[in-house]
């Protein structure tokens, strides 16, 4: 008998093929996420579960599902999965590293292009009808060219970013922070990367982008002092988790004008954006779109499900977060 799996969302015609040949599956094809009654329901006779990271996987999806054997995270943020419960209970934990690199890295290229170059502001204006017309000082913008990038977060997306930079003539430095002491810090074998201190990072980059991921220590790294130390004329861009962010500094920072503004991809409550940020027309707000391609969401969907294939037909899992 094939390995009974639950799906939370729908998936991908080439994912669910591959996966409906090895497993028997219990689809949630519903434009609404399972509610987590649902889920802890839907969950307690299967032996694997492909999520989104909307899906909060904690102890009672845990306990609910005694036969789980993996979860597998269509993403490659998985701070929705309670990790220390899934080693408890055995569970082997998967995400979705790689595939998604270039499209969230591109996604940052155009949110610091549209903040720097006012260009969501400008689509605004002239569906409104407001467009005075041509003038020589109308709507100026920031030019990329001989400014510099900060980087939060070396890893893969950081990096693809920062490959970019050379297209826009930007300098780029990075700095990282310690996942266990949430610390600014820099990597042992530093390369051709310029590393400074955030405090470094924060004084002299015209834009500062994030790329950590979200943990304890992550949290609100970007806070009233951190905004405050940026530069006023910098601009402030997440792609990463919401969360990093501490929103209610954010709407102070920009109405004080303390930075010149902000991109944001991702949000502390979403899909609920701060009411604060809503008026602002220094801030391009997009709805949580950085992976968000017909190809890397495929692939997405794909390494989700191999994942799952492997490790229900007891081999091990291609990239495992927990295993
Ligand atoms: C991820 O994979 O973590 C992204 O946020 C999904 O778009």
């Amino acid at each position: 008998m094939k390995p009974s799996v639950l799906v939370t969302c729908r998936l991908p015609s080439a994912a669910l093929d591959a996966l409906e040949k090895a497993c028997q599956l219990d689809l949630h094809t519903k434009d609404n996420g399972l509610s987590a009654d649902e889920l802890r329901e839907r969950v307690h006779d299967k032996e694997g579960l492909v999520c989104v990271l909307t899906d909060q996987i904690d102890q009672a999806v845990f306990d609910a599902g005694p036969n789980l054997r993996i979860v597998a995270n269509v993403a490659v943020g998985y701070n929705n999965i309670d990790l220390e419960q899934a080693r408890r209970h055995g569970v082997v934990v998967t995400n979705t590293p790689d595939v998604l690199t270039g499209a969230v890295a591109e996604f940052t290229w155009g949110l610091i292009l549209a903040i720097s170059r006012r260009i969501a502001e400008g689509d605004r204006v002239v569906r409104a009808g407001r467009w005075p017309g041509w003038a020589l000082d109308y709507m100026l913008g920031t030019e990329l060219r001989g400014k510099q990038l900060g980087i939060i977060g070396a890893g893969r997306i950081g990096r693809a970013v920062a490959a970019m930079a050379d297209a826009f003539g930007m300098q780029v430095v990075f700095t990282d922070v310690n996942i266990d002491t949430g610390q600014s810090t820099q990597s042992e074998s530093p390369g051709s990367m310029h590393w400074v201190s955030l405090d470094e990072l924060l004084g002299t980059s015209d834009v500062v982008s994030l790329h950590v991921p979200l943990t304890v220590d992550t949290r609100h790294l970007i806070d009233r002092q951190v905004l405050a130390r940026m530069k006023r004329t910098a601009y402030l861009v997440n792609t990463s988790r919401g969360p990093i962010v501490d929103e209610e500094a954010l709407v102070w920072a920009l109405g004080e004008r303390q930075i010149a503004g902000a991109a944001l991809d991702v949000y502390e409550q979403e899909p609920t954006v701060h009411p604060g940020l809503l008026s602002l027309d220094t801030v391009v707000l997009v709805p949580h779109l950085g992976s968000a391609t017909r190809e890397t969401r495929t692939a997405m969907a794909q390494l989700a499900v191999s994942n799952v294939v492997a490790v229900l037909a007891g081999k091990p899992p291609l990239t495992a977060v927990l295993n």
